[in-house]
């Protein structure tokens, strides 16, 4: 799967369902690393 931002990067992904990160804390932006769950007072 390919994804193309808004600014025209292209990211590839070969997992089989993959979610957008709307946080945007993700290491991995654009796609979601789960980064959204952590608290902001208590990054882990
Ligand atoms: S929505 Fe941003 S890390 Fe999940």
């Amino acid at each position: 799967m390919r994804i193309v931002t808004e600014d025209g990067d292209e990211v590839e992904s070969d997992r089989f369902v993959v979610a957008i990160c709307r946080c945007r804390r993700s290491e991995r932006y654009p796609l979601c690393d789960t980064s959204h769950r952590r608290s902001r007072r208590d990054p882990r």
